[in-house]
């Protein structure tokens, strides 16, 4: 914000100024004579003629003034001439953008100097902008894939033609429940890329945390400038989630799901719901420090013998019973079975809620009767909830009678998120007319399953 003036001490050397015998005086702007400020910068459009004044034209004796762009005379290095002191540029190209220096040879009191003044040059294609914006990203009426319960950006890019005076504007809506004529504003980051002729727009709006209303609303990107506008309307979805599970994690899964599998990676589609309840159930041990009164919460329903096992006589104790008997008996584990332990009178869902709080883990011993019972399902249905509270609980399946996760359709239909949860959750199947050998099996995967310091000294799986 200084100009040079430079004092020549004769012999005059005009060719270039600031030699090593000269004098330099730095004087402030303001003191100048005819000061003009919007003297200092110039505005030239690309691909035709321009011409650059020296400031303070009307106040100095313009004869002789020489022009210099990066310590090159500009008569040297260009196509250009000099005019009453105003440098001429033939073609005026992108890369003349820059600070331009004219020096005046002027004499003070008998003493000659060479005045220095800076001028900036900005290059530009057009002074107005010739078409309306495009929207580049997203595009109209797609949906982007989210994730709930994670940040999620929503950003809009946008081109605009070069202006001078900026009308620019990119803004985001959104629109409740899907409804046009419902928008609101939201707040937003922007981003800005300036190339030569056009400008890339980012703008950005954060959801700080996806919940399941953001999926119902519609959002648009409004852009506009002094030409016209442009819009794009968007939805969001829940996005399918790709997991490859590794060999580190198939002794895991290996025991837990009951699915053999060696060192083979696998690959499951699934949604976010799932994913937590595959990463919750299976990878938050050591979670649970604070103490629980129960071990085991075992929710099961048994109502006596079928008709059929009547008839042939089973004798063959049912895995409900035979289960709770195992875990407590033999293993030592602390068994709550709600008709059992709960103190009749209560409230059933509280009592449900509270008891699974009160356990380490529940297991479901799931059966054609256990989904038409719908005090069953709703223990089922609160352990999955709970799950997905970050709880520490664990959850475990037990599949019985033939029952398994792709045959189920019960009456009425199950509710949405155990329908997800039992296609997830860890399980093991259980079956009266398997060999032994599969029965021990079962025994053996039940007992990895389990938390492992609960149990007192643990006998012998039988
Ligand atoms: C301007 O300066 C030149 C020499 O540098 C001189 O010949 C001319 O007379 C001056 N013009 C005026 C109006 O002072
Ligand atoms: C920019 O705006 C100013 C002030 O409103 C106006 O004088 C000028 O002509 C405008 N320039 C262009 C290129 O539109
Ligand atoms: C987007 O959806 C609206 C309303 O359903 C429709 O009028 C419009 O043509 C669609 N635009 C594109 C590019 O598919
Ligand atoms: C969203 O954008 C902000 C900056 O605008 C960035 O800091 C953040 O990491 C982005 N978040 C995601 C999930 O991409
Ligand atoms: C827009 O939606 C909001 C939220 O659902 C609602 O409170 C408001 O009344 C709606 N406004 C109009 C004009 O429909
Ligand atoms: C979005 O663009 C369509 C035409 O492309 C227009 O009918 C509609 O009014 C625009 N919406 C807004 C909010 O400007
Ligand atoms: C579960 O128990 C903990 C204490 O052990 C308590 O802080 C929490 O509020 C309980 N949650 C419910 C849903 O009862």
């Amino acid at each position: 914000s200084f100009l040079v003036k430079v004092l020549l001490i004769p012999p005059l050397q005009l060719d270039c100024c600031c030699r090593s015998n000269s004098t330099l005086q730095v004087i402030a702007k303001t003191s100048l004579r005819c000061f003009e400020p919007e003297e200092s910068s110039v505005m030239l459009l690309a691909h035709i003629e321009g011409r650059i004044p020296c400031p303070g034209h009307a106040c100095y004796n313009n004869t002789g003034v020489v022009w210099y762009k990066k310590n090159r005379l500009v008569s040297i290095a260009r196509e250009s001439c000099v005019e009453d002191g105003e440098l001429h540029l033939c073609t005026v190209y992108r890369e003349d953008t820059g600070v331009f220096y004219c020096d005046r040879r002027i004499t003070e009191q008998g003493v000659a100097w060479v005045f220095r003044r800076a001028v900036h040059v900005k290059v530009i294609p057009f002074t107005e902008a010739n078409s309306p914006p495009v929207v580049k990203y997203p595009a109209a009426n797609m949906t982007e894939e989210v994730e709930l319960g994670q940040p999620h950006n929503l950003s809009c890019e946008v081109d605009f033609d070069f202006e001078v005076n900026i009308s620019r504007k990119v803004e985001w809506f959104m629109n409740y429940g899907g409804d046009m004529d419902n928008m609101t504003l939201v707040d937003t980051e922007r981003h800005e890329e300036v190339f030569f002729s056009d400008i890339k727009v980012t703008q950005t709006y954060t959801i700080k945390e996806v919940t399941p209303q953001h999926l119902k609303h519609a959002y648009t990107c409004l852009a506009g400038n002094t030409v016209g506008n442009n819009n794009v309307t968007i939805k969001l979805k829940e996005k399918e989630q790709v997991i490859i599970f590794s060999t580190i994690v198939d002794n895991k899964m290996n025991c837990l799901v009951g699915v053999p599998i060696r060192n083979l990676g696998i690959i499951l589609h699934v949604k976010w719901v799932e994913l937590q309840l595959i990463f919750r159930s299976r990878f938050q041990f050591g979670k649970d420090d604070e103490e629980k009164e129960f071990d085991v919460f075992v929710s099961y329903v048994w109502t006596g013998p079928s008709a059929e096992a009547v008839e042939m006589q089973s004798r063959e104790e049912p895995i409900e019973m035979r289960l709770t008997r195992v875990l407590e008996d033999q293993w030592g584990y602390r068994v709550c079975l709600l008709e059992r332990d709960i103190l009749p009178g209560g409230a059933y869902t509280n009592d449900v809620v509270l008891t699974i709080n009160r356990s380490r883990m529940l297991i479901c011993v799931l059966s054609a009767k256990y989904f038409a019972s719908s005090n069953a399902v709703f223990v089922l249905e609160s352990g999955v909830k709970a799950l997905l509270q970050n709880s520490a609980l664990k959850m475990l399946l037990i599949w019985t009678r033939g029952t398994s996760a792709s045959f189920i359709q019960p009456e009425p239909p199950l509710p949405k998120l155990v329908q997800r949860a039992l296609k997830v959750l860890p399980s093991l199947q259980w079956s009266t007319d398997a060999p032994s050998t599969t029965a021990r099996s079962f025994w053996i995967s039940l007992q990895k399953a389990m938390p492992a310091d609960g149990a007192r000294p643990a006998s012998r799986v039988q």
